[in-house]
């Protein structure tokens, strides 16, 4: 037997391990199947994002409980890989707590934690939509913690409305009316109100509402905060300073009373996309894809960018995050069970480009697809 191809091929696996020639990791798909953790437990991480570190990829989000009557929310939780597809569970990463009348105490809500690395700190920042026990969805707050650790433990610095005194950019503020008068809702006398500011002039001074949200890094390493707010009608679009835990106060409202929730961001050759959802709770709907040579816009919305069966409903899932693996990007939603959010199901499909070089998703139920 001739041993010299074996040879070779033995030394060029060395070599090239030797120079840490990195293997790059791929996105698996999944479907909508249960997505078991190392422990064989469904991974209960909702809502929630993927962010790469120094070659371990940690994917935060809601832990949710089962249906066993007073179960509670623990937190924010974490698991962590090296190949996308073994997950190790690191625990509740930001948890809830006992202590009452603390903003985290168990029975608030915590959704669509977004974690980023920021140099200008070395501080790991997560971000997320915050709700205070015994108020529903009434406070609408975005809350920001930091760690030094992935792995936390994230602390708490605020949980708040935002954007306090200012102004969209995309709003003359000399004609900005906070005098409205009482309308009824959904007349085209009130959504004529709500597209010249009328929510937002309302939340001046008290900030603005903030539920659904991302955060996005650009390539210049500036974030940005994006949320569903005015009452989950309009989009905000807002800077952060280089800490990314402050808002700058520059911020930019988008399709006023479009009703978008689920916000997932990406930026693919110089262009901005968004991909987000119509507001009908735990339900799916179709989902939405908007575009921007910058991201302040001008936003222009374009046709939903779902294909194949049930893409009218985002294949049964709602939007939670894209994920940019060296360029390749991957649709992240959350298939919601309400009567067991803990075991809500995973959405994980590739994003296309077509031939305009504008973003598809093919639908998981089409068997001749992906
Ligand atoms: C959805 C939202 C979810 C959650 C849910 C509660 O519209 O996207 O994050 O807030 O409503 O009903």
């Amino acid at each position: 037997m001739n041993i010299k191809p074996i040879i070779t091929l033995c030394l060029i696996a060395l070599m090239t391990s030797a120079c840490g020639v990195k293997e790059t990791a791929t996105m698996p798909l999944i479907k909508g199947e249960t997505f078991a953790d190392d422990e064989g437990n469904h991974i209960n991480a909702h809502g929630g994002m993927i962010m790469e570190k120094d070659g371990t990829y940690y994917w935060y989000g809601e832990n949710r409980p089962d249906s066993t009557p007073g179960n509670r929310q623990l937190g924010v939780a974490c698991y962590t890989s090296t190949d996308l597809r073994n997950w190790k569970n690191r625990g509740i990463v930001l948890p809830t707590n006992e202590t009452e009348g603390d903003l985290l105490e168990k029975g608030c809500i915590v959704e669509r934690p977004k974690v980023v690395f920021c140099p200008a700190t070395g501080k790991y920042v997560m971000w997320f939509h915050h709700e205070l026990k015994g108020l529903g969805y009434g406070a609408a707050h975005a809350a920001v913690a930091t760690a030094d650790n992935p792995l936390g433990p994230f602390e708490l610095i605020r949980s708040a409305r935002v954007n306090q005194g200012v102004a969209p950019m995309n709003i003359d503020p000399d004609n900005l009316e906070l005098d409205w008068p009482d309308l009824d809702w959904w007349t085209p006398d009130w959504r004529n109100a709500v597209e010249m500011g009328m929510m937002t002039g309302r939340d001046l001074e008290d900030g603005q509402m903030s539920r659904d949200m991302t955060i996005f890094v650009d390539d210049d390493g500036k974030a940005y905060h994006v949320y569903s707010s005015e009452e989950n009608l309009t989009l905000h679009i807002a800077e952060l300073d280089s800490t990314y835990t402050n808002h700058t106060g520059r911020y930019v409202r988008l399709f006023p009373g479009g009703h978008n929730e689920a916000p997932a961001m990406f930026k693919h050759d110089g262009t901005y996309w968004m991909i987000t959802s119509g507001c009908t709770g735990w339900a799916p709907n179709e989902a939405r894809l908007m575009r921007a040579d910058s991201i302040f816009g001008p936003w222009e919305q374009l046709p939903n960018p779902c294909r194949g069966e049930k893409s009218e409903l985002t294949y049964l899932g709602q939007s939670t995050y894209v994920m940019n693996l060296d360029g390749n990007y991957t649709f992240m939603a959350d298939i919601w069970n309400p009567k067991n959010l803990a075991d809500s199901r995973h959405l994980w499909l590739p994003v296309r480009f077509d031939e305009n070089g504008t973003p598809f998703i093919e639908s998981p139920y089409d068997t001749n697809k992906q």
